[in-house]
C-alpha cells in the first residue's frame, strides 16, 4: 500500500482546531478504505513569527516540496499585520507551488437552511474556479509618501496570457464533466483594463470547447444574481480577487462560511497541492472549541480525491450530507450548541 505523506500546517486561530478535526476524520476513513496516511506537522504561524521573526523557515518550501499534499488551517492573527503573515506563508505556498487553480465548491445541504428563501437543497451545487497566483494580487506596487498628505498606495494587477488561459481551460474542462455550463465573472465595461483581455481569452478558449455553453457576467451584477438565483450556476470562473469575494458569498448562501472547502491545485502535479477551508482564523471564536470543522473536513475529502481515492472522498461528503440531514448536531454558526469535537465525532459515527 502506497503511503501518502501529508504536510499539516494548522496555522492560526481556529486553524489549530479544525485541522485536528479533519485529521480524525481522515484517519477514520483511511482505516475503512485501506489508505495509508502519514502526517508531518509544521508549526508555521503568527505565534512562530512572534517568537522567531518569520512565519516559516527560509527553506520552508523545500521542507514540504516532497509531500503528496498539504492540509492547511488558516493564516493570520491579530498581533501580526496580515500583509506580513500572508506574504510570509500562504501566498508563497500558493505561488511557489504553482497552485494556480483554486477550486471552491458549494452546496446547499438538506438540513441547513440557506438565508435565501429560494435556495433549496439540490438546486444550489456549483463551483467557483478562482485564478490563484496572479491578477489583482500582483506583487508590483507599494505605499508611497507614508504619513504625508500625499500618501498613495499603488498595485499593478497582472494578467498573463498563460496564467489566464490555463485556469480558464481548467474551468472549461470541469464544466464539460458537469452540466456543460460556464459563467465567467468579469468587469469588461472597459474601465478595468485587464478585464477585456480576460474576456478575449475566455472567448478564445471557449471556441475550443464546443460542448460547453458559456456566458460572461459583470461582477457586480453577478453578485446580485448569486443572491437572486444561485441555482442557475454550475461552474463560475473568476480572477483572484473576484473569486475570493464570490466564494465567501457562495459559502454564506449555503448557510455558513464554516462549511466551504478549497483546493489549491497544481494540476500538472509538479508540486504538492494544498487543501484548506475557505474561512480564516476567526479570532472572534478561536480557542473556544466552537468552530465548524466541516470546511476543513470537506477540504480533506478533496485531498483524498486528489490523491486518487474518490470513493473515500465520496464517503466523507456523503457523511456530511447525512450528518446535516438526519441529526440535529450543529455548531453555533449553524444554530446549534455542539462543540467542534462533538460535531466531528458525530460525523465519524456515520462513516
Ligand atoms: P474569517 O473567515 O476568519 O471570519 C469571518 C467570520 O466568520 C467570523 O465571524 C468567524 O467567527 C466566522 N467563521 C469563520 N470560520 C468559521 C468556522 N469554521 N466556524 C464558525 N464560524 C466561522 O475572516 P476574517 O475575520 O476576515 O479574517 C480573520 C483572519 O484570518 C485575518 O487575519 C485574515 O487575513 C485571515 N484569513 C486567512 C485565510 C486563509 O488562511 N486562507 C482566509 C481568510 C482570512
Ligand atoms: C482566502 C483568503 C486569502 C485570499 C487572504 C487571507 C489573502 O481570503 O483564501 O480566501 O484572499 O486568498
Ligand atoms: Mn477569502
Amino acid at each position: 500500500m502506497k503511503e501518502h505523506r501529508i504536510a499539516l500546517i494548522p496555522g492560526d486561530g481556529i486553524g489549530t482546531e479544525v485541522v485536528p478535526a479533519a485529521c480524525r476524520v481522515l484517519d477514520a476513513v483511511a482505516a475503512r478504505h485501506g489508505i495509508a496516511l502519514a502526517y508531518d506537522t509544521f508549526d508555521w504561524s503568527c505565534e512562530r513569527y512572534l517568537a522567531e521573526g518569520a512565519m516559516m523557515p527560509a527553506d520552508g518550501l523545500d521542507l514540504i516540496r516532497g509531500h503528496d499534499a498539504i492540509l492547511l488551517g488558516a493564516v493570520g492573527y491579530p498581533g501580526v499585520p496580515d500583509h506580513v503573515s500572508l506574504w510570509g506563508l500562504l501566498i508563497p505556498i500558493r505561488r511557489g507551488f504553482q497552485q494556480y487553480v483554486n477550486l471552491r465548491p458549494i452546496r446547499v445541504f438538506e438540513g441547513v437552511p440557506s438565508p435565501l428563501r429560494e435556495a433549496r437543497p439540490g438546486d444550489v451545487d456549483f463551483v467557483v474556479v478562482r485564478e490563484n497566483v496572479e491578477g489583482e494580487y500582483g506583487e508590483i506596487g507599494g505605499r508611497l509618501y507614508r504619513g504625508l498628505p500625499e500618501e498613495t498606495a499603488v498595485q499593478e494587477a497582472v494578467f498573463t496570457r498563460k496564467g489566464v488561459t490555463r485556469v480558464v481551460d481548467h474551468a472549461f474542462e470541469l464544466a464539460a464533466g458537469r452540466s456543460g455550463r460556464l459563467t465567467s465573472a468579469t468587469k469588461s465595461n472597459g474601465i478595468v483594463h485587464t478585464m477585456p483581455f480576460w474576456d478575449e481569452l475566455v472567448a478564445e478558449r471557449g471556441a475550443l470547447h464546443p460542448g460547453v455553453t458559456w456566458d460572461q457576467e459583470h461582477i457586480d451584477a453577478l453578485a446580485a444574481k448569486f443572491v437572486l438565483d444561485p441555482g442557475r450556476f454550475d461552474v463560475v470562473v473568476a480572477s483572484n480577487l473576484f473569486g475570493d469575494i464570490l466564494s465567501d458569498l457562495a459559502a454564506a448562501i449555503a448557510g455558513s462560511i464554516g462549511i466551504a472547502p478549497a483546493a489549491n491545485l497544481n494540476p500538472e502535479r509538479d508540486f504538492p497541492s494544498m487543501f484548506e477551508p475557505v474561512h480564516g482564523s476567526a479570532p472572534d471564536i478561536a480557542g473556544r472549541g466552537m468552530a465548524n470543522p466541516l470546511g476543513a473536513i470537506w477540504s480533506a475529502a478533496m485531498m483524498l480525491d486528489h490523491l486518487g481515492h474518490p470513493e473515500a472522498a465520496g464517503a466523507v461528503t456523503d457523511a456530511i450530507g447525512t450528518l446535516l440531514s438526519t441529526t440535529r448536531l450543529r455548531t453555533p454558526d449553524l444554530g446549534g450548541t455542539a462543540t467542534t469535537a462533538e460535531f466531528t465525532a458525530g460525523l465519524i459515527d456515520l462513516l
